[in-house]
């Protein structure tokens, strides 16, 4: 949608005229037989990236993370995560659908050891056990925050300790390192599986990727077949993936920044409020028009948006707006609002 400023989401950019040539020049071969190139390539750079020993290319991040937890449970266990998991809200109900698995929250986004102690169920023959502990980083709708290393290090090693398997949930884990200056790979030591997508603020067209131990990866292969998600020469795929990892990893500052310019453009706004930001998302919480109202009313000025809630709204920043797009979105959100 050209001349407006889209903020609804970091997934609505276009491949880049160098990364469409990345994907025309490709090799490329069957990749449901495990012949193709790129596809591997990509696979094996991941699963470096991640400390991981193995990684497996999927069409999309709800598929990354309900193919590894399908992986992990068995029908009937508890899967733990923060409030508002991407895996229990967006997910369409796809753990009890199609893995039987339950999901137990916990109050907060962000939580403690003493938390997840205080939930935690042990197996049992009168017990649901609490079997799975999945973690979001960044979380999204907290506003895109990334935990804090220590804290996310202390709740996977008491998961572990407590004898469960930890699934991390990094769809923006790129954000989350590039926030808090640790490498993906120490972000994701205690998680015994990670999820990651390219199609969010690195700006690849399709694609995330999910990895682990060899044995985990051979089960997670069979799922995504069974869930839909084998592809042939997604190569042409994994070309813009690999390409996006190369070029577009350190600019994620960039959107880090765009971002901390909208919050504090609109402080002091009349009309509105801005939690705290810290990558590249921002929510706005408005004190008197609703959050269906704000969108429109900011569609109509040429600014896209989506709401998170009854008077919150969020914007993403992303690989196509730019300072001046940012500013301008700012005037018509501190207009509106007031
Ligand atoms: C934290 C998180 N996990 C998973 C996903 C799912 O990704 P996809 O839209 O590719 O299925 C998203 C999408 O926004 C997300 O924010």
């Amino acid at each position: 949608m050209s001349g407006l400023v889209d903020l609804r989401s970091d997934t609505v950019t276009r491949p880049t005229p160098a990364m469409r040539q990345a994907m025309f020049d490709a090799p490329l071969g069957d990749d449901v037989f495990g012949d193709d190139p790129t596809v591997r390539a990509l696979e094996a750079r991941v699963a470096d990236l991640l400390g991981k020993d193995a990684a497996l290319f999927v069409p999309s991040g709800t598929m990354a993370n309900q193919i590894a937890l399908r992986a992990h449970g068995r029908a009937g266990d508890t899967v733990m995560a923060g409030r508002d998991a991407h895996i229990w809200r967006h997910e369409t109900g796809a753990l009890a659908a199609l893995a039987g698995l339950q999901t137990l929250l916990l109050p907060t986004p962000m939580f403690t050891a003493a938390d997840i102690r205080a939930h935690y169920t042990p197996d049992g023959s009168y017990n649901t056990p609490t079997t799975i502990l999945a973690v979001e980083n960044t979380h999204n709708m907290a506003g895109g925050l990334p935990w804090d290393p220590a804290a996310l290090a202390d709740v996977a090693a008491t998961a572990k300790s407590l004898g469960m398997i930890t699934h991390l949930d990094g769809a923006r884990l790129w954000n989350a390192a590039v926030a808090t200056n640790v490498s993906e790979r120490q972000l994701a030591a205690n998680f015994d599986s990670v999820s990651v997508c390219l199609s969010k603020g690195l700006g690849a067209p399709v694609g995330s990727v999910v990895a682990g131990s060899h044995d985990f990866i051979r089960r997670c292969h069979r799922f995504r077949k069974m869930y839909g998600g084998g592809m042939r020469q997604s190569g042409l795929l994994a070309a813009a993936g690999l390409y996006a990892l190369d070029h577009h990893r350190t600019r994620l500052a960039d959107d880090h920044a765009h971002a901390k310019l909208l919050a504090e453009s609109l402080a002091g706004a009349k009309g509105l409020t801005v939690p705290p930001v810290a990558t590249n998302i921002v929510m706005i919480d408005l004190s008197h028009l609703s959050a269906d109202a704000a969108v429109a009313a900011a569609r109509s000025a040429g600014v896209l948006l989506t709401p998170a809630g009854p008077h919150r709204i969020r914007a993403v920043t992303h690989l196509d707006v730019t300072r001046e797009a940012v500013q301008r979105a700012a005037n018509v959100l501190a207009a509106l609002a007031a």
